[in-house]
């Protein structure tokens, strides 16, 4: 623990935003950025705070290492990479950034979405390799999306704020919560011309869409996928891609960050993305503001509205 009058030492695995991190961080806490996993286990034993990325998995054997630390900020909204039982077991408390990043995480879903129903990476691929042959009535046809039905697996703020900006350009959109029923999920997803997932990575919803819900979507379906990977099969989902039992697929995010199969990279039918859902200058500032308050709240024993709780 930090000496009263002391400042204390916060340890960032990354430098997130260099401007926001010396003005709001810096006037407070003595600054260190760990970029490795070296570098982070040298500077955990006199860390009293700690910033991290999704990708940074924040285990017992890590926490082993930090003795002083009571205070943990993720830079993310989800936090399947922490694990909080460990956490609260030493009695560190953890923050995320949720709010900030649903609107341009929403508006990569749409974006994912136009590119999969008008085939756009396939269009830009030909213009690039100066295959355009000249227009023609059946090239590259695609889906009119006005009037499909839209079902959002987890409406929380960014599944909302994506069913908002879905009914805006003329969908029509249900939604299934945690508590929806066998019956309920099937009956859904026999209907769902586009599936965009927005539930958290937990035990229950790791390989959420599996083999077996796949094949209930209708063959024009578009799966759409901003949160993390494993909620989604991936190989079942190459499957249906390459039998064409759904029309296309546009993901954001992978089983195996950073790897993306060849399998996937070569189908015609997805549209890929390397985790850009927040990436907005709008977004990732606000995350930095809100990750900083968080550690700096938690680390003051302040009540902080960010707060992620351990439930056990
Ligand atoms: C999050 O905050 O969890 C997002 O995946 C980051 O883009």
């Amino acid at each position: 623990m930090s000496v009263p009058g002391t400042r204390p030492r916060i340890v960032l695995t990354h430098p997130l935003l260099p401007e926001v991190v010396r003005d709001e961080l810096e006037p407070h806490a003595e600054v260190r950025v760990a970029r490795s996993r070296a570098a982070l286990l040298r500077e955990l034993p006199r860390a009293d705070g700690l910033i991290t990325l999704l990708s940074d998995r924040v285990d017992e054997a890590l926490l082993a290492r930090a003795p002083r630390l009571r205070a943990l900020a993720n830079y993310a909204v989800g936090f399947d990479n922490i694990d909080l039982e460990a956490c609260h077991r030493r009695g560190i408390r953890v923050a995320n950034t949720p709010g900030v990043l649903d609107r341009s995480t929403a508006e990569l879903t749409l974006t994912l979405l136009l590119a999969c129903a008008r085939r756009v990476p396939e269009g830009e691929a030909t213009c690039r390799a100066d295959r355009f042959a000249g227009w023609a009535p059946d090239h590259l046809l695609g889906l009119e999306l006005k009037g499909r039905r839209a079902l959002i697996v987890g409406p929380g703020r960014i599944g909302t704020e994506t069913g908002r900006l879905f009914r805006a350009i003329g969908l029509r959109v249900e939604t299934l919560g945690r508590n929806a029923s066998a019956t309920e999920i099937r009956r859904k997803l026999a209907h769902a011309q586009i599936l965009s997932l927005h539930c958290p990575l937990t035990p229950s919803t790791r390989h959420w869409l599996n083999a077996e819900r796949l094949a209930l979507l209708p063959a024009d379906a578009i799966v759409l996928n901003t949160t993390r990977g494993p909620v989604v099969d991936e190989r079942a989902l190459v499957n249906a891609l390459r039998n064409r039992t759904i029309f296309a697929a546009g993901l954001d995010v992978f089983e195996r960050e950073p790897r993306i199969p060849a399998a996937l990279r070569r189908l015609p039918n997805c549209v890929l993305l390397p985790h850009v859902g927040s990436a907005t200058r709008e977004a990732r500032n606000a995350m930095a503001r809100l990750a900083i308050r968080g550690v700096l709240g938690l680390l003051g024993g302040k009540r902080i509205p960010n707060e992620v709780r351990f439930r056990a």
